[in-house]
């Protein structure tokens, strides 16, 4: 009897590990509605989405913001997301006729929330604020047709440190002198007022059929800080952790390096990578399909000088931002399509202008860089962190290891979705739906 009993259990436990094994690996995909402003080829349109859909199990949209009097969840920018001439909400939540197995969230904050920041931890001080902002977000995302709502809470961020010349001994003398300095004076407050607001928002949408409840770690957001992983994460169906952005030219000016390595490089701050921001969430005891691991599609650049090292190798000296892209048109950033085609290729014409040579690593713990340096005619180098197919798909192969979730992709419109590097529409989301 007791071997049967043994037998039954061990079997029990097969079919359940089975099952977890089978749930299908999410891939959270999200859209920042701001792409719609920008121009040429970098301008993207509801439509242009369509060819990612049949990868994502989710489309989050972003993003919406707070009110900052009345603390009420509403869109950034009416004209685009809700009024008839554009009606972006309903456009999106539409592609789930033709796209059945699709859930379409609408995230709240993300950075895109500029006016009065301040309003995120003032809210969470507040229940009669947690109230307003809960009733107007369930209303908002059911009156457009979403499937629920993730929180991508504009917490206070971790100070960027500095790492080069002798790092190790100047990251202890850091940690002692100014280490237990908080960002934020009323850290447990607003910890525990988030617990609160996942609660009451997981309440409320639980009173409407089949809604959602994310949240997202946006980067730089120290999460043993700000997230009681064992009270939030039951509530939550996913928590997506947005590991990419340790560095950026806007944090670290004088210094470039990888933006989003998976393990710790070497003399490197230990809790700056993939890897150790997804084991805080694991060790403090959340289910490990409950974690979606974000990957950026957005690459990081540098100006580099004369006082930058030759070999490129990062951590390295640099000059604050590298210059605009031609298509996203921001200091400092460029999307990846824009990287892929500065990158030196055989089919390029030469001399034409400078190109970067890329390159890669080997061991797929750190990722890629391509760069090339200053010339004698005093144009500046450029240094860039980016995500490309095969960085993208050994994170996917990581978050797999892990039996994470899955992952996400932030976001769509930085991906190739007009096919500028190669005949293939959104390169970096297909290799990570393949390894997933
Ligand atoms: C996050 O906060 C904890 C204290 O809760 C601290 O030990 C840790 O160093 C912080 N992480 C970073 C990257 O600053």
């Amino acid at each position: 009897m007791k071997l049967l009993l043994t037998f039954a259990t061990l079997a029990l436990a097969a079919v359940a590990a089975a099952n977890q094994v089978q749930a299908p690996a999410k891939v959270v995909c999200y859209y920042d509605s701001k792409s719609y402003v920008r121009e040429s080829q970098a301008r993207m349109l509801p439509p242009d989405l369509e060819p990612a859909l049949a990868f994502c199990t989710h489309l989050v949209y972003g993003y919406a913001g707070v009110q900052p009097d009345t603390f009420k969840m509403v869109s950034l920018n009416e004209n685009l997301d809700i009024d008839t001439a554009h009606a972006n909400y309903r456009t999106v939540t539409n592609f789930k006729s033709k796209y059945p197995q699709l859930k379409v969230l609408l995230s709240v904050g993300g950075d895109a929330d500029v006016d009065e920041a301040a309003k995120y931890n003032l809210l969470l001080e507040s229940p009669q604020a947690r109230t307003a902002f809960v009733n107007s977000g369930v209303l908002l995302a059911e009156q457009h047709g979403f499937d629920g709502i993730d929180l991508a809470w504009q917490f206070p961020r971790i100070k960027p440190k500095k790492l080069r010349s002798g790092w190790g001994s100047f990251w202890h003398g850091v940690k002692k002198t100014f280490g237990t300095t908080p960002v934020d004076d009323k850290e447990a407050e607003h910890r525990e007022g988030f617990t609160a607001l996942v609660r009451e928002m997981k309440a409320a949408l639980n009173l409407k059929p089949h809604m959602q409840l994310a949240v997202t770690v946006l980067p730089n957001v120290n999460a043993s800080v700000y997230h009681d992983v064992p009270s939030i994460i039951n509530l939550v169906d996913f928590v997506n952790i947005n590991a990419f952005d340790y560095y950026t030219p806007e944090r670290n000016i004088k210094e470039a390096d990888y933006t989003a390595p998976i393990y710790t490089p070497q003399n490197r701050n230990p809790l700056l990578n993939v890897d150790a921001a997804v084991n805080y969430w694991l060790h403090s005891g959340a289910p490990s399909n409950k974690i979606v691991l974000g990957i950026s599609t957005k690459a990081r650049t540098w100006k580099l000088d004369a006082d930058s090292e030759i070999a490129g190798v990062p951590p390295l000296h640099a000059d604050g931002p590298g210059e605009a892209g031609p298509y996203t048109k921001t200091e400092g950033v460029l999307s990846y399509p824009e990287v892929c085609m500065k990158l030196i290729n055989p089919n390029h014409q030469k001399g034409m202008r400078p190109y970067l040579r890329k390159f890669t690593d080997p061991s797929k713990r750190f990722g890629t860089y391509a760069f090339r340096l200053p010339d004698d005619g005093g144009e500046p180098g450029l240094w860039v962190s980016y995500e490309d197919p095969d960085t993208a798909a050994q994170k996917a192969v990581y978050a797999k290891s892990k039996n994470l979730g899955g992952v996400s992709i932030s976001d769509l419109s930085m991906d190739d979705f007009r096919e500028l590097c190669t005949n293939n529409k959104y390169p970096i989301l297909r290799a990570v739906k393949y390894r997933l």
